[in-house]
């Protein structure tokens, strides 16, 4: 397929539906917002909805399950704290049956969970500031996420533990958040080291340059990503972009949840209804312009938005670079899982990424060769695969 010709119809199927939907695409106010009643109370399990600032006015859904099936223990364990995926939410994270769900095996191991989804996700509440309608509503990439979100999360469980660090698992996005808050999100980001006492990594993603899922991959190689801002649309949920692209391809989209993710080994088939009634959720459209950047750039930098606005945001023509170097490894003991048929997170960029982090303090890494990017947090034999591990871990360090 020819590069020109696909940009070219892209801009002008982009263009029309932009300006037929004049962003449309809000969370729906109809679905429910609450992941303790949806996913976690039904499976016996206590489960409290608390809803968390950030400092630049965005409400996030924080659940917290204090403890699992067996009841609360005298002294509890430490926190831990779960942050999802790019177009997943907090729901991978429970969405399987309660002996294959990460966050109820750690509740049932006697820890302390909270699971963070990000903003303008399903589980989130929407903005103090903006509305849905409005431009800033959608105007953020990984920048904010790791600067005012991942920071947010680790601040609340942090105090409500009356300051005990905390353990941090992210999956995907939720990797590249903490990395990116920690090597260059800002003062308030680079202060989470203080609260952290170690981190689960699964799919690690700071690279993303051998990328080929499907439809992600189309979207960036065809610089689909850089069509919004184009046409004037700029901040917008990134539905938006994923239904034209469909339009153009609909192989790449027959497979939803395939297209975003890629291939997995040990998700169980008969749960697609389930896991599609709750993926993708919304992102910005900058954001997954952010990707196709980092992806083209083959750099992990902040958001490039032309010389201008750069000069004026980051005091450079160019976006600077996050400072992988500068991730925490002393007294931040790190286990991170890797899978051989990753097609987010390809196993050349993730052996870029963890040549490139510092290595003095304990690390382990664990790679699962029949592991696509879904499979750490939907598989049903993760429980075995990975989480024990977790768990083992968080014991002993
Ligand atoms: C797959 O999921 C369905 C629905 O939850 C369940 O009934 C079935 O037992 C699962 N399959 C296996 C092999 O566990």
């Amino acid at each position: 397929m020819g590069t020109i010709l696909n940009r070219t119809r892209l801009f002008f199927i982009v263009s029309f539906l932009a300006k037929a939907l004049q962003i449309p695409l809000a969370v729906g106010k109809s679905q429910s917002n609450s992941l303790c009643a949806e996913l976690i109370w039904p499976k016996g399990y206590p489960c409290d909805e608390i809803t968390v600032e950030t400092a630049d006015g965005f409400l996030l859904g924080l659940q917290h399950i204090p403890f699992g099936v067996a009841g609360p223990s005298d002294i509890p364990g430490p926190a831990v704290l779960l942050v999802h995926g790019l177009t997943a939410g907090g729901d991978n994270y429970v969405v399987n049956d309660p002996k294959e769900d990460l966050a109820l095996i750690l509740a049932d191991a006697g820890f302390d969970v909270y699971i963070g989804s990000n903003r303008n996700t399903r589980w989130s509440h929407g903005s103090s500031k903006y509305k849905p309608e409005e431009k800033a509503y959608w105007d953020w990439t990984l920048d904010e996420l790791a600067a005012f979100d991942v920071p947010a999360f680790v601040e609340y469980v942090y105090n409500k533990r009356g300051g005990s660090k905390i353990f941090y698992i992210g999956h995907s996005q939720g990797t590249l958040t903490l990395m990116a808050g920690l090597t260059g999100g800002g003062t308030a980001a680079e202060q989470m080291k203080d609260k952290l006492r170690g981190v689960v990594f699964l799919a690690p993603v700071a690279y993303v340059t051998h990328l080929s899922a499907a439809l992600v991959g189309l979207l960036f190689n065809t610089y689909a990503d850089q069509i919004l801002p184009l046409v004037g649309i700029g901040p917008a949920d990134s539905r938006i972009l994923i239904s034209s692209v469909c339009k153009l391809n609909a192989d790449a989209c027959s497979d939803l949840l395939r297209g975003y993710i890629g291939t997995n080994s040990y998700l169980n088939s008969t749960r697609r209804p389930t896991y599609l009634k709750y993926f993708p959720q919304p992102t910005s459209s900058y954001n997954l312009n952010h990707f196709g950047q980092i992806k083209r750039s083959e750099k992990f930098g902040k958001y490039d938005r032309g010389p201008k606005e750069n000069l004026e945001r980051y005091g450079q023509e160019e976006p600077p670079l996050y400072q992988l170097a500068k991730f925490p490894s002393e007294s931040f003991p790190q286990l991170f899982f890797t899978g051989g048929i990753d097609q987010l997170a390809d196993p050349s960029d993730t052996k870029r990424l963890l040549q490139e982090l510092p290595t003095s303090g304990v690390r382990e890494v664990i790679n699962l060769p029949e592991y696509g990017h879904g499979d750490f947090v939907l598989a049903q034999r993760a429980n075995i695969d990975v989480y024990s591990k977790i768990v083992s871990f968080f014991k002993s360090n």
